[in-house]
This record gives structure tokens, C-alpha cells and sequence, in this order.
């Protein structure tokens, strides 16, 4: 299809909507039973659930035709979030990550954000900016009117370049220009991507009418791409939650609520802070938008340029105490992600994530992913101003120690509580703890 663009009937389907995603003690079940649960939740054959899942979903004549010099695969884990509520729907979210906790952080803090309802969430309507970047533009302001004044010819052309999209309800919505300075000139075409995330699209679109605004404006068009600043397509999410559903151990809920007040303000006033409260975003985030298929690099580019945009690193979530006591998330960043393209049609995990999240379209895809972004955030300023991160951090990170120390089956869990136990999560004394363990075993076997 020239645009690029994939028909409805493509989508993966979400045939069996999930009644509550509150499953506790999900986590301790073992990897059969939590399949065991999935397949019979979507109704799923297990069996063909099992195959994917072993799978990882591309097989390596996939791999070998999805880019260049292949040589294998890399596989990642593949998980899901509980007890997620967004909007009043009840899902999972699927994940893929390698670094222990994300996943247990953000079931957790979708644990307590219910207590508030879960959270609530609006977006935009799906535009990506196609931006023409023109050099050698005399008179700026005579060029921004040129274009103006052709600006429903422009849209019309830039919707014959993709009739799929214009088909499925899409297609060039509005035309804005911005002076550069020093005769760089900037037109934006502002493309309803629908379910797609868009990137072949608003290229097709900036290419097919470069040479008309370059002879409009009477530049010359040196660049025709997509703008990864996509604050067009902002999500929103908000969040109530009562101070005693943050309570921890030692603290009660007022302090932590009071705690995560405080660290969103060191975030709002740091951008070292920020950086580091952003990236607690973006664990959930990109989790997400990998599981689900999508670019992760341009989600990225998205979230930190739009961080900027006042000239000043800022988080993109932030916290607050209500007049009534409650604890005030706001989370707001742009998501181009899309539900329908190559890799949501090609690989069978994108299809299986989109299938456990249950979404109907891109922009549910964005309200589910900031969803997490914000749980992810949460979980990590209350770790932060209670414990600290090290200790839930070092118990998990245990397990992937005992294993690089070659522990086996139930040697890993065994091994991984002995050296967490004695704060020493290395290589080193997982190793000693393991001949300790067979030692012992050896032992009592005779
Ligand atoms: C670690 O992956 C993420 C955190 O550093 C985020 C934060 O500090 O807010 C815990």
C-alpha cells in the first residue's frame, strides 16, 4: 500500500475482555499456572500460548527478513502488569524489560492507585507533524501567508498521498508554518494517523509536497520527515489516591504522601532529578511499547524533547496534596503508538501483548501506556522516600546473580534469599552460597 498504512480488519482482536485484573499472589504462582490463568482469562488455546511464549514469538527466518546482517535472535522477558484499572476498564500490561522490579513496582503501585479509583486519562486526537525544512526563504512572512493561502489544495494533496488512511477515517488536518530565522522556514502538516503511529505516513506526506511548498515560499526543501516532538498527541493521566492506601511499614500514609509531594518538587526544580524521575517513567513506558511492538526511539525522543520544551528539563509527571488529603498525580507526555502497522501485524508477541491489553485503538494504547508510566513513577518515589530502592531492587536483582553463578531450578530462588539475606548480591558470594547449598544437599542425601 503506498502510504503505508494497514487496513481495520488487520488489528489484532481483543475478543475476551478481562473482569478484574486484581490477582494477588500472581507473582508466586509458577510460570505454568500463570499461563494456565492467561489462556483460560482470553480464552487462549494453551497450547499455542505455550508455543509463542517459548518462541519469543519470530522465528530466526523472521528475524533474518525483518533487518540487516542478522545473526540470531535476542530474547527479553515478557511479563504482565496486574491490577491495573485505567479508565474503568480492567487490564493487564503486557511488558518487555530486563531489569528486575519494573513489573513488581508497577503492579504494586496499580494496587494502590485503585484504592483511588485507578487512573483516568484523556488524549488527543492522533496527529503526527509532517515538517517540510526549507533553506533560502527571503521573506518569511510573504511565504507563511503563500502557504496560507494554499492551504486547503495543500491538505487535499497531502490526502491523495495517502488514500489507505484517508479511507480509515484519517488524513492532513492543518498546515502551520514557523520562521526559522536567517531564511530557515518551517511548514508543519499536521496528519490524523489513526491507529497507526505514523511515521510512514507523515513522510509520505511531507515528501509528496515539498516541491509545492518549496515553490510557494520560494526556498528549497532540504528536509521532509516526521517531527518526533509529537505534541500533538499529548496523553493526560490524573490520579487520586488516599493517603492511607501509600502507608508503609514504618511510615504512615500522610508521610509517604507528603514524601512523594516533596520528590516531585525536587524533580520540578532539578533537571538532574528530573532526569532520573523521567527515566522511572519511561521504565514502564518503554516496557510497554516495546511489548506492544513499537518504537521505543521515537517514544523516547518524544517524551525528553517534550520534557524541554520551556527551555528547562522538567519531570513529566508531577505530584501534589489535595485540599481533601488525597495524593494528586498529573502526568502528561506525548505518545505516537499506534495498534495497526508492520511490527503489531508481523511479530505474534506484539499481537499477543496488544490482545492482553484489550485496546481498541491507538489511543487507548497511549491511555494504557502513560497509565504505567505513571504507576512505574509512583512505585519508585515511594520506594524512594520509605526504604529506598535497594532493598526490593537487590532481592530481585539476587535471582539474576545466583543464575550467572550457574544455580539451577529451585538452587536460584535458594541461592538469590541466602546472599540477599547477607547483603552481598555478587558473583562472587553467590558462588560460595551455591557450593554451600550442594554441599549441604550432598550431605543430608546421605
Ligand atoms: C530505576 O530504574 C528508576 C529510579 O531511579 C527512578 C527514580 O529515581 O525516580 C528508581
Amino acid at each position: 500500500m503506498r502510504d503505508g498504512s494497514e487496513r481495520r480488519e488487520e488489528r489484532a482482536p481483543a475478543e475476551r475482555r478481562l473482569l478484574s485484573s486484581r490477582l494477588p499472589g500472581f507473582h508466586a504462582r509458577t510460570l505454568a499456572e500463570r499461563r494456565a490463568w492467561l489462556a483460560e482469562a482470553f480464552g487462549l488455546d494453551e497450547a499455542e500460548l505455550g508455543a509463542i511464549l517459548d518462541e519469543g514469538g519470530l522465528s530466526i527466518q523472521q528475524a533474518d527478513k525483518t533487518i540487516e546482517n542478522v545473526l540470531g535472535r535476542f530474547a527479553l522477558p515478557f511479563a504482565a502488569v496486574v491490577n491495573l484499572r485505567v479508565d474503568g476498564r480492567e487490564t493487564l500490561a503486557p511488558m518487555v524489560v530486563e531489569e528486575p522490579s519494573v513489573v513488581a513496582a508497577a503492579s504494586n503501585a496499580a494496587r494502590i492507585a485503585r484504592a483511588g479509583g485507578g487512573f483516568s486519562t484523556q488524549t488527543d486526537e492522533p496527529l503526527t507533524i509532517a515538517q517540510i525544512l526549507l533553506q533560502g526563504v527571503a521573506d518569511p512572512e510573504r511565504a507563511a501567508e503563500a502557504v496560507q493561502a494554499e492551504r486547503q489544495e495543500l491538505l487535499a494533496e497531502a490526502d491523495r498521498a495517502v488514500p489507505g488512511l484517508v479511507a480509515r477515517g484519517g488524513g492532513a488536518r492543518d498546515v502551520e508554518t514557523r520562521d526559522l530565522g536567517s531564511g530557515l522556514f518551517a511548514v508543519h502538516v499536521l496528519v490524523d494517523c489513526r491507529d497507526a503511529m505514523g511515521a510512514n505516513l507523515a513522510n509520505t506526506v511531507a515528501e509528496s509536497l515539498g516541491d509545492r511548498v518549496a515553490a510557494l515560499t520560494g526556498g528549497r526543501a532540504v528536509l521532509r520527515i516526521l517531527s518526533n516532538l509529537a505534541d500533538r498527541r499529548l496523553v493526560r493521566v490524573h490520579v487520586r489516591i488516599p493517603p492511607d492506601a501509600l502507608a508503609a511499614e514504618a511510615q504512615t500514609g500522610a508521610v509517604v504522601r507528603d514524601g512523594i509531594v516533596l520528590a516531585s518538587r525536587f524533580a520540578e526544580l532539578d533537571p538532574y532529578r528530573a532526569a532520573t524521575h523521567n527515566k522511572g517513567i519511561m521504565n514502564g513506558v518503554d516496557a510497554v511499547v516495546v511489548a506492544t511492538g513499537n518504537d521505543w526511539r521515537a517514544v523516547e525522543a518524544g517524551a525528553h524533547a517534550y520534557a524541554a520544551r520551556r527551555g528547562r528539563y522538567e519531570p513529566l509527571c508531577t505530584w501534589s496534596a489535595g485540599p481533601d488529603g488525597t495524593l494528586v498525580g498529573r502526568l502528561e507526555m506525548p505518545l505516537a503508538v499506534g495498534t495497526v502497522g508492520g511490527a503489531q501485524r508481523a511479530h505474534p508477541m506484539a499481537r499477543l501483548a496488544l490482545r492482553l491489553a484489550g485496546v481498541q485503538s491507538a489511543r487507548e494504547l497511549a491511555s494504557l501506556i502513560a497509565s504505567v508510566g505513571m504507576a512505574s513513577n509512583l512505585a519508585a518515589l515511594r520506594a524512594l522516600v520509605t526504604d529506598g530502592i535497594q532493598r526490593g531492587h537487590m532481592a530481585l536483582h539476587a535471582r539474576q546473580v545466583a543464575l550467572a553463578a550457574g544455580a539451577q531450578g529451585d538452587e536460584v530462588e535458594r541461592v538469590a534469599r541466602r546472599i540477599a539475606a547477607a547483603g552481598e548480591v555478587c558473583l562472587e558470594r553467590a558462588h560460595s552460597e551455591l557450593e554451600a547449598l550442594r554441599r549441604e544437599r550432598t550431605t543430608a542425601g546421605h
